[in-house]
């Protein structure tokens, strides 16, 4: 399964969500490759714990080699990672990525990620990708390669108008590029149940019929410290709220369960207005 963490807003959770659920699934068992196209690195940093310039061999290089002749070029797995947790899996992000993006433009080289990916799917059984929080061409290069799209959603206003926006984008890549891209769901992150404007605005979403996922994510402070350990929290406080809502969570995605509050995918009313 190849699944997009996307929402063109900023600081929603893209990167928390995604290396979280990795973590969850390769805890679980399933090998687990999460691949960071975000240049600011954050989940290549969370997973590896390591500086971004000091590593070699990223998807930025990956992306090099379909811009630049070489005799020898790489497989795409010659670009992935060991984390320090077993089964789990990256290919990091690289601050070359910024000035790549408009070679890789001009040259066409949208479905590079998807070929790339591709070939990796025999080797993973799961594949998460991060992304920046732009519709630019990473983002899209991921739209296009993933099956499926989880919509972290940050329970504002604003992020409300993005998420139309969004369901828009969504549409159009599914129009022109990827006929079977299914939205996986909203889910909804750092979510205050005592607050009452978060909850009004949830209601409002499912009375809009939007796909938003049963399972609303806690706001916490252990997400800092975890990332500031470099240690998911099913390894660092495996037993924390947030960190069940997160077991419940990948366990909904991965129809572990009996299916009861399952994600309306199918029946996703797109509302761009
Ligand atoms: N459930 C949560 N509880 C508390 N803090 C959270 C939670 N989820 C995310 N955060 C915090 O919010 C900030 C933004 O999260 P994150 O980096 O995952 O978002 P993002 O969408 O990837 O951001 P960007 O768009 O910059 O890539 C981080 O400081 C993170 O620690
Ligand atoms: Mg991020």
């Amino acid at each position: 399964m190849k699944r997009v963490v996307f929402n063109q807003k900023g600081g929603v959770g893209k990167s928390s969500i995604t290396s979280n659920l990795a973590a969850i699934s390769a805890r679980n068992g399933i090998k687990t490759l999460v691949v960071d196209l975000d240049t600011q690195g954050n989940t290549t940093q969370y997973l590896l714990g390591q500086p971004l310039h000091e590593i070699e061999n990223t998807v930025a290089d990956l992306f090099e080699q379909t811009v630049s002749f070489n005799l020898f070029s790489k497989e795409p797995f010659d670009f992935v990672h060991e984390t320090p947790f077993p089964n789990l899996f990256v290919m990091p992000s690289s601050p070359n990525l910024d000035h790549l993006e408009g070679k890789l433009e001009s040259r066409y080289k949208i479905y590079k990620l998807k070929d790339a990916l591709t070939k990796l799917e025999d080797d993973f059984e799961a594949i998460y990708i991060d992304t920046p929080p732009a519709l630019n061409f990473y983002s899209r290069s991921a739209l296009i390669a993933a099956e499926r799209c989880l919509i972290p959603f940050d329970c504002d206003e604003f992020s409300r108008q993005a998420l139309y926006t969004l369901l828009g984008t969504l549409q159009e890549i599914r129009d022109d590029h990827n006929a079977t891209l299914e939205v996986e769901g909203v889910i909804a992150n750092q979510f205050q149940p005592r607050a009452r404007l978060p909850k009004q605005l949830l209601e409002e979403l499912i009375a809009e019929d939007l796909p938003l996922l049963p399972i609303y994510l806690s706001a916490s402070v252990k997400m800092r410290e975890s990332h500031q350990q470099s240690k998911p929290l099913i390894h660092m406080a495996a037993s924390h709220k947030l960190t069940q809502q997160f077991v419940e969570l990948h366990d909904l995605l991965n129809d572990k369960k009996s299916g009861k509050g399952k994600s309306r995918s199918s029946k996703v009313k797109v509302k761009t207005a």
